[in-house]
């Protein structure tokens, strides 16, 4: 029984997980790799909801009373829904690092890479105003990327604090990411001060980004995800009911 259950279309959560464990080592985690419906990039919404709600029930039938969605898609597309559906349970979602890039930068142009269905979800478009980065935001969608990250995973096998994967072959997704990046002019990149990963899959390329913006900071949520799972689990374990505060 894993009180903290997490997943992804793939392995592109274990980017999470890593960060999630080095914030709470030793406490057992369960992930979810939901191979059998990705990519969650390009789903419909209404099936994208379907396979999220199910994946959570299987967490939630194993024990889990956090349920982080380690996944932009499914957390800017169905985390609403699912605390609707699930009210018992806490969820941590993990979203484009929209604000973290507005604070690093104040006036600079910021790019988020994020799957389609990221990058044309309500919840990005209210991050953008709220931040008021509709002057200096460029959204690049990237059909097929998570995927070509995910061929070339592998998964081992390791300790309870070991992430769990590697990207071993990384070919495929540089390529990929030429094609996508291939879009803008030298111009265009150089004026990028920050990079945001707006998709776990996409943390297993950092350094490939960083390679194409070497002057420009790249982010992820994740650390921010990391640091609200520690705070909910400290809190259930302060309070003797053990209840998850939301
Ligand atoms: N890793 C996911 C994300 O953060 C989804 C990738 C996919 O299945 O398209 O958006």
């Amino acid at each position: 029984m894993a009180e903290i259950g997490m997943f992804d279309s793939g392995n592109g959560g274990r980017t999470t997980l890593m960060a999630v464990r080095r914030w709470l080592p030793g406490v057992e985690i369960e992930y979810i790799a939901d191979l059998k419906n990705a990519p969650y990039g390009t789903k419909e919404p209404g099936d994208l909801l379907r396979v999220t709600t199910r994946v959570t029930e299987r967490l939630v039938a194993n024990g889990a009373k956090i349920v982080v969605v380690a996944c932009n898609t499914a957390t800017t597309r169905c985390i609403e829904q699912l605390r609707r559906e699930f009210p018992e349970i806490a969820f941590v979602g993990t979203e484009p690092a929209l604000k973290l890039a507005a604070q690093r930068t104040r006036r600079g142009k910021i790019l988020l890479l994020g799957t389609p269905n990221t990058v044309k979800s309500e919840r990005v478009g209210q991050m953008i105003r709220k931040n008021r980065l509709q002057e200096r935001l460029r959204l690049l969608p990237c059909p097929g990327l998570a995927e070509a990250v995910e061929a070339g995973i592998e998964v081992l096998e390791g300790g309870p604090d070991w992430e769990g994967a590697r990207l071993a072959h990384p070919e495929v997704a540089k390529q990929r990411l030429a094609e996508l990046l291939g879009g803008m002019t030298a111009a265009e990149r150089d004026e990028i001060e920050v990079v945001v990963l707006g998709c776990t899959h996409y943390v297993w390329l950092r350094s490939q980004v960083q390679e194409w913006f070497p002057k420009a900071e790249v982010v992820d949520g994740n650390l921010g995800v990391a640091k609200r799972v520690r705070e909910l689990w400290e809190a259930a374990r302060q309070s003797n009911d053990a209840g998850y505060g939301r």
